[in-house]
């Protein structure tokens, strides 16, 4: 009698003491820690987790719809694309969805901050001690074996069961970060192969084994030479994980590859959360250089904005953040520039299903306003952003395999053929898209049972375009190295979608916006068909896919022919 009566006594204290308990269900997990990652404990108690917390949107399937009906060349909206406002009405939670959540975190004291005008995304700072009674889980400390450095994350989170439909995603919980990170290859260039590289410049690069430079380019896809002349195009750069481009770089780069263009021209410098782009010896990164001079350089007169992200993404906060940043920070624009090129990138497998699903939300949000979300497609083949001979079925990679952004392969060699590295394949998380079905079921049906079993046949597939890829000329800390993989084609491409839009504003017609529909349709003849090579697998495959004529899951269409796509676009 007198111990039950205790116990009775201890659950009213612990009732009023504390909110009230709810029933919790397993909202995401992971089977296992990905490859890269060790266990090293329990977290401290009273280490705070900076927490995003994503609501679920009022109408993301009328958003997608609207996303289809300005994008897709045959519908009478083309070009039409939403303002901010009409965005953020498909986007903004319901009410009942805003009051739940709200009623929740008050309960448990937390304050939240919104990342948002609509409040999809909110800020929250709690205590591990608290996170694991509110998320009814562990949260870890794992070491990263590549850098040493520790990170708090879990395997799995349960969500309160009546938030369930209102709450989507609490982030960093099971996403952990790219054990590897995607950094383009970068050689020395030997006075050899100097002299070598300089005597065949004078065939216009039009033969192997050059390096390649802006005008090499330029012949290779007839891309002009004039400076655009629109007053409103722009161009956006991101800079991630501590890569910096110089401004003096670029003056070198310029004077000594575009004599033709005033060698001053410079690049806006956009910072979140704490980002730099310092300008002394020593700061440049290959690939944020390699991005900034091959946008500038070839978007003639297009204003290019670099838009440099802090966040500590090197000592294990992942890639995702800076890339919900960036794409919040965009959507907030009255004017976001038309075209974002972003040659980073992860393994889908080591991002959360949900975590993946609201990022490509998010690109869906920019495609509906009008802006071209270009990805580099990885340099890993099929074995994921970079090559890995440990994997044993195909690794896509991510954001590619989302249907809303274009992802860039690559190509090497004169004429052109795919690169090994092109990273390609089929998403696991995204079906094939409506805008592909018949390019993917045409490439599948030519390889038959070829790699069966290794990749997912009913998946989104990937890259939808190439340009080259390999030896391009980067100046990094006033010296000319040769730079290679998927980071040098996502910013090539963007300049030429760049330039599509100058022409097209200076016509009075509306920029491109969401590409694919158009690239799977009207544009894709517009394409130098990529049908020599293929990509490298993992180790116990001789090869990954090989390409075909049409689309193929290793250069997508093929290499654009700036000429070609003029008429595509109706100019
Ligand atoms: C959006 O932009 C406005 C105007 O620049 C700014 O005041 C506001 O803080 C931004 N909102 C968010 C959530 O960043
Ligand atoms: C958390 O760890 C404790 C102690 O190891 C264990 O009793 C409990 O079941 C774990 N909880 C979850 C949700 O894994
Ligand atoms: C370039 O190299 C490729 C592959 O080795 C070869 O097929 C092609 O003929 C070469 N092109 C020229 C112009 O030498
Ligand atoms: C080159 O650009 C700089 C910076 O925008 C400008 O000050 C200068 O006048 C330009 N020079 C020429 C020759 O147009
Ligand atoms: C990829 O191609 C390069 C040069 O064309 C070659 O040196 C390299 O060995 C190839 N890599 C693989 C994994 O096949
Ligand atoms: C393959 O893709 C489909 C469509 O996206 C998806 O439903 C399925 O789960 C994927 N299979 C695997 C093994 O990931």
């Amino acid at each position: 009698m007198v111990s039950r009566l205790l116990v009775v006594t201890s659950l009213i204290a612990l009732a009023l003491g504390k909110p009230v308990r709810r029933d919790l269900q397993l909202h995401e997990s992971r089977q296992s820690v990905p490859r890269g990652f060790s266990l090293v404990g329990p977290a401290a108690d009273e280490t705070t987790l900076a927490l995003r917390l994503a609501l679920v949107r009022s109408n993301t399937a009328g958003l997608i719809d609207a996303l289809y009906d300005v994008s897709n060349p045959s519908s009478a909206h083309y070009g039409e694309h939403l303002t901010k406002e009409e965005v953020e009405a498909f986007v903004a939670p319901k009410q009942e969805t805003v009051s739940a959540v709200n009623t929740w975190l008050s309960e448990n004291n937390l304050q939240s901050t919104s990342l948002t005008a609509t409040g999809d995304w909110l800020a929250i700072n709690v205590p591990v001690s608290q996170a694991n009674e509110l998320f009814g889980t562990n949260f870890s400390v794992y070491t990263q074996s590549s850098t040493s450095k520790q990170i708090i994350r879990t395997l799995e989170y349960s969500i309160p069961t009546d938030l369930v439909g209102h709450l989507d995603l609490v982030h960093p919980t099971i996403t952990f970060p790219d054990p590897f990170g995607k950094k383009p290859v970068v050689n020395a260039i030997t006075p050899s192969k100097r002299s070598e590289t300089d005597s065949k410049r004078a065939d216009n690069c039009l033969v192997n084994g050059t390096y390649i430079t802006p005008s090499c380019l330029q012949s290779l896809y007839s891309i002009p030479t004039a400076p655009a002349t629109s007053s409103s195009g722009q161009l956006g750069v991101t800079g991630y994980v501590d890569e910096y481009a110089e401004y003096s770089d670029l003056t070198t780069f310029l004077e000594q590859y575009r004599p033709d263009v005033n060698s001053s021209t410079g690049f806006t410098i956009v910072s979140l959360d704490g980002g730099e782009d310092p300008q002394s010896s020593g700061d440049a990164g290959d690939e944020a250089s390699l991005d900034i001079q091959y946008t500038v350089g070839i978007a003639t007169n297009v204003p290019v904005t670099f838009i440099t992200v802090g966040g500590d993404v090197n000592s294990g906060d992942e890639l995702a953040n800076v890339l919900i940043d960036t794409a919040n920070y965009l959507l907030n624009q009255t004017a976001p520039p038309q075209v974002i090129t972003t040659s980073y990138g992860l393994d889908e497998s080591t991002i959360s299903q949900n975590l993946a699903y609201n990022l490509c939300d998010l690109y869906a949000q920019l495609g509906a306003r009008g802006v071209s979300i270009l990805f580099a497609s990885g340099d890993g083949g099929v074995s994921g952003g970079h090559w890995d001979s440990s994997c044993t079925t195909f690794v896509p990679t991510f954001p590619s395999g989302c249907p809303y952004v274009t992802s860039v392969g690559g190509t090497i060699n004169v004429p052109e053929t795919a690169v090994n590295f092109s990273g390609g394949g089929f998403s696991n998380y995204w079906p094939t898209a409506d805008f592909q079905t018949d390019a993917v079921s045409t490439y599948l049906s030519g390889i038959g049972s070829t790699n069966q079993g290794l990749y997912n046949a009913s998946g989104r597939g990937y890259p939808d375009v190439a340009t080259y890829a390999a030896d391009f000329e980067v100046v990094i800390d006033g010296t000319a190295y040769g730079v290679s993989g998927t980071s040098c084609a996502s910013p090539t491409f963007a300049s030429i979608v760049a330039l599509l839009n100058d022409q097209l504003l200076s016509a009075g017609k509306s920029t491109l916006g969401w590409l694919n529909p158009l690239l799977y349709s009207t544009a894709s003849s517009a394409f130098n068909d990529i049908t020599q090579g293929n990509n490298y697998a993992c180790s116990d495959y001789t090869t990954g896919f090989d390409t075909a004529t049409g689309w193929d899951p290793v250069t997508g269409w093929g290499t654009p022919d700036f000429t070609k796509l003029l008429s595509a676009v109706g100019l």
